[in-house]
């Protein structure tokens, strides 16, 4: 997606922040266009408090000066915009792509609403053709592994699952210190039963399945920017 389309997504989105509002930030390159036009709406007066979904989220805003806090200091958010990795029907998600998926659910969960932002190309029938990220514990990797592939092979998984490694080869590590696993399913065709197994497993800390949490999504594309609602 071109950078002005992911602008236009996040500028249509930034129509519902209203004065006083506490705001979920996401995290990704479609959300730093939301932090961006944010920070230009802070500095012409706009008061608002927000909460990041990542470290690099939260650099960008101190960066624009965009008043942070934490969800230990307020007990709600009313609104949080991030982007998505796929958006299948009913505004199931798939996120992660980033890394940041426990923060960004976590701060989804606390929030009253939660929209995303993305491109066309994002709009998918079935969930599963972006590997599913799942974010895990150090800790018995090995066996939390093996039993997200049992899982995947009850799924009728078409692919494998994948460490998720930085470019010069180490592992990806998580804001939290975590790992992820990459689980190429192919198609997700029951998205809550595959959800309940993997959180089933203790290693599992979180996955990037978003289900019933988002409630518009605001799709950009060569037309314009097209709101697609559950
Ligand atoms: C990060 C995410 C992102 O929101 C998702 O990967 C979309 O990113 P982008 O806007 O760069 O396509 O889930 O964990």
């Amino acid at each position: 997606m071109s950078e002005t389309q992911k602008r236009e997504a996040a500028r249509a989105a930034l129509d519902e922040v209203r004065p006083g509002m506490r705001l979920g930030l996401g995290t990704g390159s479609t959300a730093r266009h939301f932090v961006e036009l944010l920070a230009e709406k802070v500095a012409a007066g706009l008061e608002c408090l927000c909460v990041p979904t990542s470290e690099a989220t939260a650099e960008q805003a101190r960066g624009l000066d965009i008043p942070l806090t934490d969800l230990d200091s307020i007990d709600h958010l009313d609104l949080t915009v991030d982007g998505a990795d796929e958006i299948g029907p009913g505004l199931a998600l798939i996120k992660g792509a980033g890394g940041a998926l426990l923060r960004e659910k976590i701060v989804a969960d606390a929030s009253t609403r939660m929209v995303v932002i993305a491109d066309g190309s994002k709009l998918v029938d079935t969930l599963g053709r972006f590997p599913l990220p799942i974010e895990v514990n150090r800790f018995g990797l090995g066996a939390t592994r093996r039993a997200i592939a049992r899982i995947m092979e009850a799924h009728g998984a078409e692919g494998g699952l994948a460490l998720r490694r930085r470019a010069a080869g180490e592992p990806f590590v998580t804001d939290g210190g975590h790992l992820i696993l990459d689980a190429s399913f192919g198609r997700i065709s029951s998205p809550e039963a595959v959800s309940r197994a993997l959180l089933d497993i203790p290693g599992v800390v979180q996955h990037g399945l978003f289900l019933a949490v988002c409630k518009r999504a605001y799709v950009a594309g060569a037309d314009g920017v097209k709101t697609v609602d559950p």
